[in-house]
Parts: C-alpha cells; sequence; structure tokens
C-alpha cells in the first residue's frame, strides 16, 4: 500500500468532483482524523464528507500508483495474505520441514519445496483421513475442498466472522487461520460429528427450538462456539454467553434468540452431565 497521505499532500488532481485542487488547498487529511469527538453534529458530518472526499483522491492516487508500478512499491513489496501464510508455513511447518531441510543441507541439495504435497493424516470426527496437500493449505480450505465437509462455512477468510469455528481436541480455533499441518496427530471436530446416531446435539435442537438462525450462514460456527462456551463455563448468565460467543457474528442479527438457545441447551447438557 502506498504511505498515507503527508501533510503537503495536494488534492485533487485527479479532478474527482468538490476535488480541490484547483483552489491549491492542501491536505489535511491526518489533522483532521485527530479533531476531538466532541464537535457539533454537523461540523463532524461535514468532516466525514471531507474526508471521504480526501480518501476517493488517495484511492485514486493509489490507483494511479498500482498501474504505473512504481520503483519504490516494486522494491519494498507490500505484505499480503499469500506471504502472511508463507511466513506462517516456514514458522508452523518448520518441524516437518526441517529434518528435509537439513538433510538437504547436508547433501547440497536445494531446500525442501513448500509447494510440493505434503502426506497428512488427521483424524476429524472420530475418522482418519489420508491425505496429499500443500502444506500452506488451510484447515478450512481442507475440510471444505479436500473432504466435502461444507457443514463449516468460510465467511471472511481473516479469523473476523466466526463461521469456521471448529474444535481441535475440545477447543474452539478458527479454521480458516489454522494451518491443516499444524492439526495433525489432534483431533478435529466439526459441525457434521456432533448428531449422534441420528440424534441431534442439545444446542442443534435448542437452536431450531429457538429459532436461532434466519439464513443460517453462521449457524455452524455459533454452534460450535455454543458448546465450547458451555464446557467451557462461560454460559452463567447473558452477559457471559454474550461476552463468550462475541468472536461470532450473525449478519441477520439473531442474538437473543441465539442467547435462548445457549440457555436451554446449557441446562440439558448440564444435566446429561450429571446422569
Ligand atoms: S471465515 Fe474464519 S473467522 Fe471468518
Ligand atoms: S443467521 Fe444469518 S448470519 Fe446468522
Amino acid at each position: 500500500m502506498p504511505a498515507m497521505p503527508s501533510e503537503d499532500y495536494t488534492l485533487g488532481k485527479h479532478g474527482a468532483r468538490n476535488c480541490k485542487m484547483e483552489s491549491g488547498v492542501r491536505c489535511d487529511f491526518l489533522a483532521s482524523r485527530n479533531r476531538p469527538f466532541s464537535e457539533p453534529l454537523a461540523s463532524k458530518a461535514k468532516q466525514t464528507r471531507d474526508d471521504r472526499r480526501r480518501l476517493q483522491c488517495w484511492t485514486l492516487d493509489m490507483a494511479e500508483s498500482d498501474s504505473k508500478g512504481s520503483a519504490r512499491r516494486r522494491s519494498h513489496p507490500s505484505p499480503d495474505r499469500r506471504s502472511f501464510l508463507m511466513a506462517s508455513v516456514s514458522t508452523a511447518a518448520a518441524p516437518m520441514l526441517g529434518r528435509g531441510s537439513q538433510a538437504d543441507a547436508a547433501t547440497g541439495q536445494p531446500p525442501a519445496n513448500v509447494r510440493k504435497p505434503t502426506d497428512l493424516t488427521l483424524s476429524i470426527n472420530g475418522r482418519e483421513h489420508h491425505l496429499a496437500v500443500d502444506t500452506r493449505t488451510s484447515l478450512l480450505d481442507l475440510l471444505r475442498e479436500h473432504l466435502g465437509l461444507t457443514g463449516t462455512k468460510k465467511g471472511c477468510d481473516h479469523g473476523q466472522c466466526g463461521a469456521c469455528t471448529v474444535w481441535i481436541d475440545g477447543r474452539r480455533v478458527l479454521s480458516c487461520l489454522t494451518l491443516a499441518a499444524v492439526a495433525q496427530g489432534h483431533a478435529i471436530t466439526t459441525i457434521e460429528g456432533l448428531a449422534r446416531n441420528g440424534e441431534l446435539h442439545p444446542m442443534q435442537q435448542a437452536f431450531i427450538d429457538h429459532d436461532a438462525f434466519q439464513c443460517g450462514y453462521c449457524t455452524p460456527g455459533q454452534i460450535m462456539s455454543a458448546i465450547a462456551c458451555v464446557n467451557e463455563g462461560h454460559a452463567n448468565s447473558d452477559a457471559d454467553i454474550r461476552e463468550y460467543m462475541s468472536g461470532n457474528l450473525c449478519r441477520c442479527a439473531a442474538y437473543p434468540n441465539i442467547v435462548d438457545a445457549v440457555k436451554q441447551a446449557r441446562t440439558v447438557m448440564k444435566t446429561a452431565s450429571t446422569e
């Protein structure tokens, strides 16, 4: 990304509507962002409009600099998701690749290729799966694309929505931010693994009973999180449930019904555990 506009960043050279270039106004983008929140509403609204215009000019500038492929950007490429994953792989999958790398150093061979498929054995919902996948594959992609377990949803793919929640050894994790290679040797549970002998888990039943979903896209992640929330002992009050479920977003805003469902399932789960 190009640097944020500095204070002497001049606006309007792109001829955008309401552009201030002609009048020679200098950018006060950074200064305007630091204005106190106590300003009157009208003034804040105007500030927002001004900021939007400045941002528009900056965005156009970004596009322009992208198309030119400036030397500065070439020599200092910004980090993106691909480079982040590559960096993660080199850290998280180091034990897997380490032995090969040492051997390579000893034999003088080129280092192991991270693109080369790696053999993995994963225990998912009580079943072992043997696969050969790129070491950079996320657990979410492995579940959905390689095994067809599409109950786990991909929402943001950036660790922000919770739609991809699964359990590893009974603990909830975001599968979009977890490398499949790291989950080897651990017990993975997805929404498909909750029902027993055709009977729904009490939490699944409670979501149905309380209409705790509308489109249902977030629901598998909500249920996986909700069960973990009860097991963790974090479902003792409405406030607790809301707090410990706050990593799972619902665009349909079924939150009140979700809280009711968790409370119903909590009682059933506690009764079942004491029997
Ligand atoms: S898809 Fe993983 S948190 Fe959104
Ligand atoms: S039910 Fe639609 S996003 Fe939650």
